[in-house]
């Protein structure tokens, strides 16, 4: 039976990459996108379907299950991969107002929770639910106090902190989940070159993909509420 995916984000970066390569595998690959247009256009050049979804807005992320619902009847797998950086200017933490940070967890953390939440009724109606959370590297709370490692030079409250947020909104799912056949997993793609760093990243978004895809696919003796990169795990 053919998979049915969900990639929030999808319209560029990573999620297109993400929505592309799981196509490759003949997966019905969904491209969530918050505006419509940048959505089709995603769509039509993959060759497959799209919906607007704007994870800071829980009308139309209702909106969204609601479709996916009455035209597949389930999802096999939800890639939370729609994310914003903000300004990534080094201010330091204490000139950092609190509305900063609020901006940033409206999507990178309150988003997933109000995406997963909404979905989760698809992905039980799935034999194998599978639920990937883009996080990051910067959102380890151990290589972050590592003087060794380039992460504690980048000391980004905003974005850093919405990651680690995110580390234990996976956690939280994947043990509510645990007797269920949905696994949850984070996933750090790694510094890619994309729109999110003004293409400054080292790794190509398709790189980026590729952790996010094999969390998507994983088996059933696969991992849940672990946090992995492409070699292995990564330390919280
Ligand atoms: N690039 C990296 O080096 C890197 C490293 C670690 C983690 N990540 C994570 O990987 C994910 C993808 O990032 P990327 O590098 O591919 O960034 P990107 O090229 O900027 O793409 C971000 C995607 O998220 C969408 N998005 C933003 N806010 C949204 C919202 N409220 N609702 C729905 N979609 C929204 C964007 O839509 P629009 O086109 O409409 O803006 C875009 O499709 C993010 O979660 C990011 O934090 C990236």
């Amino acid at each position: 039976m053919t998979k049915i995916a969900l990639i929030t984000g999808a319209n560029k970066g990573i999620g297109f990459e993400i929505a592309r390569l799981l196509a490759e595998q003949g997966v019905t690959a969904i491209i969530g996108a918050r505006d419509e247009e940048r959505g089709r256009a995603a769509g039509e050049r993959l060759g497959l379907p799209h919906v607007r979804i704007d994870v800071t807005d829980e009308a139309v992320v209702a909106a969204a299950a609601k479709w996916v619902g009455q035209e597949y009847g389930r999802l096999d797998i939800l890639v939370n991969n729609a994310g914003i950086a903000g300004s990534l200017d080094a201010t330091v933490p204490s000139a950092t107002p609190a509305r900063a940070l609020r901006e940033i967890y409206e999507t990178n953390v309150f988003g997933v929770v109000t995406v997963t939440n909404a979905m989760l009724p698809l992905l039980r109606a799935s034999e194998a639910g599978r639920i990937v959370n883009m996080s990051s590297e910067l959102g380890s709370l151990t290589l972050a106090m590592d003087r060794s490692t380039p992460y504690w030079d980048a000391n980004y409250i905003t974005y850093n902190s919405s990651k680690s947020a995110l580390n234990m909104v996976t956690v939280s799912y994947a043990k509510e989940l645990i007797d269920t056949p949905i696994k949850v997993n984070a996933a750090n793609p790694g510094y890619c070159a994309t729109d999110l760093n003004a293409h400054t990243g080292f790794r190509t978004a398709e790189q980026g993909a590729a952790i996010a895809v094999r969390l998507a696919t994983l088996g059933a003796d696969g991992p849940t509420g672990a946090y992995l990169e492409d070699d292995g795990d990564i330390p919280w």
